[in-house]
């Protein structure tokens, strides 16, 4: 029988560690408890939320209805042919432990997103992506259940709409499909992806290059750049990377040197969040217990007793002096739940 526990702490179930309560909680460990819990909240009237390790969210209040946290597990190979093998993660696996496992098994492809903090049900909502590589690219198929009609089903990588930091997951009504479970398309051959940054060069320095090299290499690159959120609540970049008008990337060269730029398809530019934060003058801020990471100033961070509230009205402050200062209005890339 699930349970359903009552005036749940969230504390421990999502990464910028604030104290939040919901009124009710449960972990679905089976399909089939799943629809259990759905049908709960649809015969009670509740308010749901499906969370994944909570490392993409800011609670504001508390939560009243049921939060559901399915607890899917199991990474097995479903298919192989020639070059390619098809792997298959249940959504509660750890993303970091799905990498792990690719690198030990000599499945190749996903070294890149090593470390990245969530789950393996929450990477294809915001297409998660670091040093060069988005989890689209490995994506074969996405096993879902359609809450409309309570059938479980398979999304092709096409149907899912990915885009950057997003996917059919983000937009008409988001609760509609609950991920169950992912089938990456993965390589046979390690073929490590070095283009970003200084990847290569740290890379190339190891002893052996094979993919736990790389794996190592950004598990380096991340731990000297952003907070570790056992230590310190985060969630990762705060803000998206705006893609913005040639005009409007014109006008801010015109007042700003060396300001950092990537193409972004015809007539749009690309300029890195963190770099116009930083040059706001919000790098390494702090307001009471919020601030923004010394290292890396698109990560917002609770250093201790900050509550959703505060992290939010921050956040805000920021956007409106980015606006203010750049005439640019950042997007946000954690979910806010008030
Ligand atoms: N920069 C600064 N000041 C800083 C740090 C960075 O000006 O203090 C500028 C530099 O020009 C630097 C550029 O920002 O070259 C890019 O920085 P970085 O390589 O750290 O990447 P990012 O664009 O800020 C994105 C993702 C991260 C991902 C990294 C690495 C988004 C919103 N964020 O950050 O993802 O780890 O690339 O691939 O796209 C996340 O989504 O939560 C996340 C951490």
């Amino acid at each position: 029988m699930l349970k359903i526990h009552q005036k749940y702490s969230l504390r421990n179930n999502h990464t910028f560690n604030t104290d939040i309560v919901s009124d009710l909680f449960t972990e679905p460990a089976s399909p089939e408890e799943l629809v259990f819990a759905l049908r709960h909240t649809s015969d009670k009237g509740l308010n749901r939320l499906l969370i994944g390790e909570g490392s993409n969210l800011l609670f504001t209040s508390s939560f009243h209805g049921l939060v559901i946290h399915p607890i899917l597990t199991g990474i097995k190979s479903v298919d192989e042919s020639g070059s390619e093998i098809l792997v298959k993660a249940g959504a509660g696996v750890n993303w970091d432990d799905f990498v792990a496992s690719c690198v030990k098994n000599n499945w190749f492809g996903v070294e890149n997103l090593s470390l990245i903090p969530g789950s393996v049900g929450a990477a294809p909502v915001q297409n998660i992506g670091a040093y060069g590589v988005e989890v689209k690219d490995i994506i074969d198929y996405v096993e879902v259940l359609d809450t409309s009609s309570m059938n479980f089903s398979m999304m092709p990588n096409h149907a899912c709409e990915f885009g950057y930091r997003d996917s059919i997951f983000k937009h008409g009504d988001p609760d509609r499909y609950i991920v169950t479970a992912v089938v990456f398309r993965l390589k046979k051959r390690f073929e490590p992806v070095l283009d970003y940054g200084n990847i290569k060069k740290v890379f190339i320095s190891k002893k052996r290059q094979d993919a736990n090299a790389l794996r190592e290499t950004i598990i380096g690159i991340r731990q000297s750049k952003l907070p570790d959120p056992m230590e310190t609540g985060n969630a990762g970049s705060f803000f998206k990377n705006p893609v913005v008008d040639q005009s409007v990337f014109q006008q801010i060269e015109a007042s700003w040197e060396n300001v950092p730029h990537f193409p972004a398809g015809k007539d749009h530019i690309k300029i890195p969040a963190a770099w116009l934060i930083e040059h706001a003058g919000w790098k390494g801020k702090r307001e009471g217990d919020v601030g923004t990471w010394p290292h890396q100033p698109l990560v917002i961070v609770n250093y201790g007793g900050a509550s959703g509230q505060e992290i939010f009205g921050f956040s805000e402050k920021i956007r409106q002096s980015i606006n203010e200062t750049f005439g640019i209005y950042l997007e946000r890339e954690v979910t806010i739940v008030s």
